[in-house]
């Protein structure tokens, strides 16, 4: 959520940056900026708008900063694009997060002569590097005591027209990586833009402040102590982060789904044994024998998978978990009492909703466990231990294949949990072989694709749909809403199917089709007469099958068929089908799969 890009070295800066906001635009694409030598060019829009307002102005120089955003102060223009820059245009800032208290500091600034060009929250800081610098300090002084100044969250980038040699970068509750290159050192939000350059990074920490000169960098706390922080080397490859011949991010990794299974279950599994071995659980390894009751916290798609989550730890570890988003934990008064775990589920591993339930946790003494897939990010390294689901990036905004990787981690954890206690061999068995099975069907269901295709086309100008699931496959229908309101943008609910005639059931008519769970699972029976009493109201019904069930072709309009397989496994199943529905919707409907409007992925901002 924004984007931060910056550069220092000794190549031409603009080039550089705005390659890297390519890289980033996931992040934000509400407007676009970039400044190098000490002028701005910002633009309304993602970096296509940018690079056409650029046109052939020269930005000359060797340092600079860029920014993506996504707007919370201020409606997205060009006035409130990034970067930010004070009175004399001197000090020039990029900031993603919310300065909380920033009315206050706009009245003091403005009373004291300051003039705003913006309505965001983020020109504050600008003003207030400008105030210290004018009450005599340097840069650096000016930066440290501008962020003691204000309250809220900051992943910023700084630079000086009079320094143009040194970036300066800062964080406070939003990410910040910083590249280190032969002659050159990047900021980002990110690692995606620094691929390209380099896979060595060193993350910021809250509260540190990193001075970077293109053959030095410096960190150290804002009351000035040094940090001396071990340089990282990050796994992915840059073509991860390239679409690789498909038309969208969104469908390239729904087709790499198979893969992410394999590699999250990669040397985890001793299928002999019907067990798993989770390296990054070992150090809490006696701690979790002795849980008796798991919280888990997610939000959107993680939270969805939390829930398939809770079924399964229920089912096959026998401990009792309820699951929250990320949101509304820490708004209650959440009770975490000695034996309790919390579970965090996270892709980017920054969402700020998830981090401040973690940190609640923490307060009250709770183990904290995290099932993140990017590596070194605020959650993996918060939480006491965790799964690294091993996705690889995922730069569509809509969540797919970290929600496959996510209930695979979910599964393994239940393994481990469950014959840590009374889990049988026989069944771990089963499960293990049956994890180690899915790829292959999860192949076969990617072979359906121009089916799915031609069912988004019949499908693709109802206004409303209904998805309905129950049991392992509740969480799984409000996860196929989520997947088409995103990238549709229409009218699309999830619904436990036996809540339908609580309420839901009375939207049913011709035109408000429905999405039904029907595996020949435990619930099976329940979903059919779910299924006929939305026929008998007229509604169509697509139905979500097992392979060889003949017996809902009379009954439903449409189906769609997944192979069989475990119960506590079928969400990872049946929901591809559903993102490769939402998806081909998108196109037909001509959409922004990659970047839906108004959205953003890693939800920095609470
Ligand atoms: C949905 C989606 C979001 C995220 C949510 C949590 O497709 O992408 O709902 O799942 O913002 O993000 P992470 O998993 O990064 O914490």
């Amino acid at each position: 959520m924004c984007g931060i890009f910056a550069y220092v070295g000794e190549e031409q800066a603009a080039p550089i940056l705005m390659e890297g906001l390519s890289a980033l635009e996931y992040r934000g694409y509400d407007s676009a900026g970039l400044c190098v030598g000490g002028r701005c060019v910002r633009s309304v829009g993602a970096v296509e708008q940018l690079r056409a307002r650029l046109g052939d102005t020269m930005l000359a120089g060797k340092s600079g900063i860029a920014h993506l955003r996504w707007a919370t102060h201020g409606e997205p223009s060009e006035q409130n694009a990034h970067p930010h820059a004070d009175c004399g245009q001197h000090v020039f800032v990029v900031h993603n997060g919310i300065i909380e208290n920033f009315r206050e500091l706009r009245e003091k600034l403005a009373a004291a002569g300051h003039r705003f060009a913006s309505e965001t929250d983020s020109e504050v800081l600008a003003r207030l590097i400008e105030a210290h610098r004018r009450a005599g300090a340097d840069l650096e002084q000016a930066v440290c005591l501008a962020l003691k100044d204000v309250r809220g969250t900051y992943g910023l980038a700084v630079s000086c027209a009079e320094e143009p040699g040194t970036i300066i970068a800062a964080r406070m509750g939003a990410p910040i990586v910083v590249g280190m290159g032969e002659r050159a050192h990047f900021v980002a939000s990110d690692p995606s833009p620094i691929l390209a350059h380099t896979k060595h990074v060193l993350y910021l920490e809250d509260g540190e402040v990193a001075v970077l000169t293109a053959k030095a960098h410096r960190v150290f706390s804002l009351d000035g102590t040094k940090v001396s922080r071990d340089v990282e080397t990050i796994e992915w490859g840059v073509e991860q982060i390239q679409k690789s011949g498909f038309d969208h991010f969104m469908l390239k990794e729904i087709m790499e789904e198979p893969d992410v299974i394999e590699n999250t279950i990669r040397g985890r599994l001793i299928p002999g044994q019907g067990r798993a071995k989770l390296g990054g659980l070992d150090s809490v390894a006696e701690r979790l024998a002795k849980v008796k009751r798991i919280v888990v916290v997610g939000c959107g798609t993680a939270f969805y998978a939390g829930q398939v989550g809770e079924y399964m730890l229920e089912e096959f570890a026998g401990i009792p978990v309820e699951v929250e988003v990320g949101s509304e934990f820490r708004y209650r008064t959440p009770i975490l009492e000695e034996g309790t775990m919390l579970l965090a589920i996270s892709q980017s591993g920054e969402t700020a909703d998830t981090l401040e339930a973690i940190r609640e946790a923490k307060r009250q003494g709770a183990l904290t466990i995290g099932i993140v897939n990017t590596v070194g990010s605020t959650i993996a390294r918060e939480t006491d231990a965790g799964i690294y689901n091993h996705a690889g990036p995922e730069i569509g905004v809509a969540s797919t294949k970290a929600f496959i990787s996510q209930l695979t981690a979910l599964a393994l954890l239940t393994l481990f949990l469950g014959r840590q206690r009374t889990m049988s061999e026989a069944v771990g068995k089963r499960i293990a072989n049956e994890l180690l099975a899915l790829p292959l069907k999860l192949e076969h269901i990617l072979l359906q694709h121009d089916e799915l295709c031609a069912l988004a086309l019949r499908y693709k100008d109802a206004r409303d749909f209904l998805y309905i699931g129950r049991k392992y496959n509740y969480a799984t229908a409000f996860e196929g809403a989520l997947k088409l309101k995103e990238v549709s943008y229409l009218h699309a609910e999830g619904c436990g199917a036996g809540e339908m005639k609580h309420g839901p059931l009375a939207m049913i008519d011709k035109n408000f089709p429905t999405f039904a769970i029907a595996l020949q699972d435990s619930v099976y029976e329940k979903m059919r007469s779910n299924i006929q009493e939305i026929k008998a109201r007229r509604g169509p019904v697509v139905a979500l099958a097992t392979e060889g069930d003949t017996g809902l072709a009379d009954l439903a309009d449409d189906v769609v068929f997944v192979p069989p397989t475990l119960e506590m496994l079928s969400p990872i199943l049946a929901v591809v089908p559903l993102q490769l529905f939402a998806y081909y919707i998108s196109v037909a409907r001509g959409l922004n799969v990659d970047r839906p409007r108004n959205l953003a992925k890693s939800v920095t901002v609470e």
